[in-house]
């Protein structure tokens, strides 16, 4: 039953803990409904959602055919046992199957129910098939917050797994970040084969015939919506097939459109060998993700058994929502949406926003799938709050601003980041680009004020 908000409010806080925030005072606005790009809370506040939730409801809230094939599911069945053989499974693997990369080798899926899940999954499987024990992660990569994902991230919120991270022989790397170098190169060329280059010895320290696999979003989501350089991705792929390494594309963010194209490998014309995926494949309606695995990989466990189960693998109700969202992705053609519609006006709009205001440092992004970065000098590139400090700054300024003006974003310490729901349409765009001129026009004013 929806009540006046402060109340809702107030019983939200008494009874649910709140994903990684410090508990008290805590007052986000009590969303009740969804339709299209925006959200609405209990008192009737209408915000246009322009991180598709957590970069999750790739199709908008609330669409009809989706909703329909759930209430269908609904109906008809709700559960069915993971090893008994089921309808809706057996079509949205071969709907998965036909969308990954592998084409005539084809694939095979496996379904658990979140991104993490997947990418614990998955290296259970690149172990068994390859008999080898490490793996190889990204510094600045968030791959879930499960014990053993935890362990394979690359950024802070692993710490809080530390010092027992749970998953033994994980490794991780650096890879590139042409706006903040950790090669210190200036040129795109050179901070590809200098990140190569330190792959590669990375392997070679670990010894190479120890490394089961190398796991890579293949832009960097949550933390910053990094897009490498090109050739990057393309030399992983050779220094894991010569050394016979299991390459995984963590898609679990830009995974279905978000990028552009299918899958964000696609667009960068690089074949991992599995890929994982979550949010996208149902819209984030319901709890949904998985692992591809190419056949060659998927026939190693003929004989012997699959190192993985879940009693929600495999849901009818997430395997009719998978498939009705597949296919309103295709009817509407939002993969290509995203690349030749969303991109060019979403990257010139908001470039229009850092020509206006010194404090944005850098416009980043490919497809649906954009970022933000702020400094404090852009000469320098001083970051406007320290990434991973302990202080925000004015940060939340920005957040504010945007809450006020009808409009919901995440970002994390010095980054926003803009990844819309596809089927936004070029005037909302605008106005989401407006909304953001504004609010960062406010940022500026409050870093000014702070810093006196
Ligand atoms: C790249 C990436 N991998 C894995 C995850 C974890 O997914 P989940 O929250 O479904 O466990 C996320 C979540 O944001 C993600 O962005």
């Amino acid at each position: 039953m929806i009540v006046a908000g402060d109340a809702l409010t107030s019983k939200h806080a008494r009874y649910v803990l709140t994903p990684w925030m410090a508990q008290g005072n805590l007052k986000p606005p009590v969303i009740v409904r969804g339709e299209g790009i925006y959200l609405y809370d209990a008192d009737g506040n209408r915000y246009a959602d322009l991180t598709s939730g957590l970069i999750a409801v790739n199709l908008g809230h609330g669409h009809p055919a989706v909703r329909a094939a759930m209430h269908e599911q609904v109906d008809r069945l709700c559960f069915s046992p993971p090893s008994w053989f089921n309808d809706a499974r057996a079509e949205l693997g071969e709907a998965l199957v036909r969308l990954a990369p592998w084409g005539d080798e084809g694939g095979r899926v496996f379904f658990s129910t979140s991104g993490a899940a997947a990418n614990e999954d998955a290296i259970k499987f690149a172990r068994a098939v390859t008999g080898r024990s490490k793996v190889l992660t990204g510094y600045r990569s968030f791959h879930g917050s499960g014990a053993g994902s935890a362990t394979l991230t690359g950024e802070n919120r692993r710490w809080y797994n530390e010092p027992n991270n749970v998953m033994p022989g994980v490794v991780h790397f650096w890879a590139p970040y042409p706006y903040r170098s950790p090669f210190f190169t200036q040129d795109p060329a050179e901070e590809t084969r200098r990140a190569l280059q330190h792959a590669a010895d990375t392997v070679a320290a670990e010894n190479p015939d120890h490394v089961a696999a190398i796991l890579i979003e293949p832009v960097i989501g949550s933390n910053g919506v990094i897009v490498f350089p090109p050739g990057y991705l393309a030399g992983l792929r050779v220094l894991c097939d010569a050394h016979g390494i299991v390459l995984i594309f963590d898609e679990v963010m830009t995974g279905f459109g978000r990028t552009g194209a299918a899958f964000g490998g696609e667009r960068f014309g690089v074949v991992p060998d599995m890929l994982t995926f979550a949010k996208g494949v149902t819209s984030g309606y319901v709890p949904l993700g998985g692992v591809l695995l190419r056949e060659k990989y998927a026939r190693a466990f003929d004989e012997k058994p699959l190192p993985a189960g879940h009693t929600y693998s495999g849901h009818p109700l997430a395997m009719a929502t998978g498939i009705a969202t597949l296919q309103a992705y295709r009817d509407a053609g939002l993969y290509e949406r995203a690349a030749d519609g969303i991109e060019p006006r979403l990257r010139a709009g908001l470039e229009r926003v850092r020509d206006k205001h010194e404090i944005v440092g850098e416009v980043r992004g490919v497809g649906a799938f954009f970022a933000l970065e702020f400094v404090s000098d852009r000469a320098t590139r001083e970051p406007l709050v320290p990434w991973q400090g302990k202080s925000l700054g004015v940060m939340p300024t920005l957040f504010a601003g945007l809450k006020k003006r009808g409009a919901y974003a995440f970002g994390r310490y010095n980054v926003l980041h803009v990844a819309p729901p596809l089927i936004i349409t070029d005037e909302q765009i605008d106005e989401a680009v407006a909304t953001i001129d504004a609010a960062v026009g406010e940022l500026e004013e409050a870093y000014a004020t702070a810093r006196g």
